[in-house]
């Protein structure tokens, strides 16, 4: 078993504990996986934000096997096939209305820096060519390309490189301890006055010097950690008042999570880009991209014409098997109605998320759709050694969670019933049992 698994050196996990104790998964069908000695395991994370319409859906599968019996590959560089063109048209029509132009590639960080790319561009293009600031936002994570880990917070993911590349400057995270601990859903008050700091980075920068800022509509790999109401409309109303553009990352939110196609539906703010990824294919193939504003979009369609107008792009971008697994999806969506059915199911998870307040050492609880993260008290010292251990317990009971920091998130695929979702609930409330004392 040990030379299996040397080679493989793991992202974003503690390669030599793993190693030392791994948990393995084999297969998976619709919401639970299967572990190599058959052990059903619930999916509690939908596979990273990603399988909503649940593993192997069989339409999905379909689709991407008569995609690889017709055109295996074709690059999108100066050649094209349908697939692409079709599913850029359909998720078009899906985002807000002036967001109708979609570029594809195959990760959310490729996605992330495509869209701060497109913001200098357009910059450039617009006379405005000194515009090279960027601001996020503490507790952000907006994957790790260079462009991702300088707007995003997450200082564990900046500190080995330099802290950044580009020129980016941060707004405070919006989660606080003391007023917002069990709130369910999005906080109440408080949202404008956070999103005033802005105005704030407008004065110490200029605005004639920043591209763009960009935000989680929620922040998900710090925690679930939600907005308070006001937030992103003011957020919005200061990047109008100084010509700043607004960027979502919907790397999580995107494609239903919560209850709407868009997180800027669900929460009635409309960005100049979307970045999305995860859900738009179920997880089936890699497949990510930037739906970006036309007038955006239009602004850079100058120069000679047989010259790119944008500089940038992927082997892989608008792979067929990913449009193929895309278009599926989409199909699957609308069918099966999964996005009303998270609207539905999102009043009754925050229910069964919130009765595991009374665990012992839950000291947070908070949730928005079909997404929470349940934060435990700290082993003494020892800050995501009690997380980390509740996310190996919750394995062993039956269900794959994910703990950033001390914080165990729950984000259960679309497709799930409300019985599957107290499953995954109650084996969260025996790993937090079970991980109540330190370990000596
Ligand atoms: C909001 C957000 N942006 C970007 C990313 C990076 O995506 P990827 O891991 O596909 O590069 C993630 C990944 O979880 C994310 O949650």
């Amino acid at each position: 078993m040990t030379t299996l698994l040397d080679a493989f050196w793991m992202p974003f996990t503690p390669n030599r504990q793993f190693k030392a104790e791994p948990r393995l998964v084999a297969s998976a069908q619709g919401i639970a996986y299967r572990t190599p000695d058959g052990r059903e395991v619930l999916d509690g994370t939908s596979g990273l934000w990603c399988i909503g319409a649940g593993h192997r859906h069989p339409r999905i599968v379909e689709a991407m096997k008569r995609q690889l019996d017709t055109l295996d590959f074709a690059s999108s560089f100066q050649v094209g096939h349908a697939g692409a063109f079709e599913l850029a048209e359909r998720i078009a029509a899906l985002a807000p209305p002036a967001l109708d132009r979609v570029f594809f590639v195959n990760s959310g960080s490729e996605a992330v820096d495509t869209a701060l790319k497109i913001a200098l561009a357009y910059a450039c293009a617009t006379g405005r060519g000194q515009k090279r600031v960027f601001i996020g936002r503490e507790r952000g994570f907006h994957g790790v390309g260079f462009g991702g880990i300088s707007v995003g917070g997450m200082i564990n993911n900046r500190r080995a490189y330099g802290g950044a590349m580009l020129h980016a400057d941060h707004l405070a995270s919006t989660w606080n301890a003391s007023t917002q601990a069990f709130v369910r859903g999005q906080p109440d008050s408080g949202g404008e006055a956070m999103a005033d700091e802005l105005e704030r980075l407008v004065t110490l920068h200029d605005a004639t010097n920043i591209a763009a800022v960009v935000i989680e509509p929620f922040a998900g790999s710090t925690g679930v950690l939600v907005p308070p109401r006001g937030y992103l409309q003011r957020l919005r109303a200061i990047c109008d008042r100084h010509g700043l553009l607004l960027v979502f990352d919907e790397v999580i939110t995107g494609f239903g999570r919560l209850g709407a196609m868009f997180a800027a539906q669900a929460l009635g703010v409309v960005p100049d880009m979307i970045v999305f990824a995860k859900t738009v294919s179920n997880g089936a193939a890699p497949l990510c991209g930037v739906i970006v504003k036309r007038e955006i979009h239009d602004a850079l369609m100058q120069g000679p014409k047989h010259i790119s107008e944008f500089m940038h792009g992927y082997t892989c971008s608008g792979h067929p098997l990913a449009c193929a697994a895309g278009l599926a999806m989409l199909d699957v969506l609308h069918d099966e109605q999964l996005v009303a059915r998270v609207a539905a199911m999102a009043p009754r998870f925050e229910n069964i998320v919130h009765a595991l307040a009374d665990a012992p050492g839950v000291v947070s609880i908070r949730n928005l759709g079909l997404a929470a993260g349940i934060e435990l008290a700290p082993d003494t010292g020892q800050p995501g050694q009690r997380g980390a251990r509740a996310q190996a317990a919750a394995f062993d009971r039956g269900v794959l969670t994910r703990a950033p920091g001390d914080t165990l998130v729950l984000a259960p695929p679309f497709v799930s019933e409300l019985g599957d979702i107290q499953r995954m609930a109650d084996a969260l409330r025996l790993a937090i049992e079970d991980t109540q004392h330190p370990i000596p």
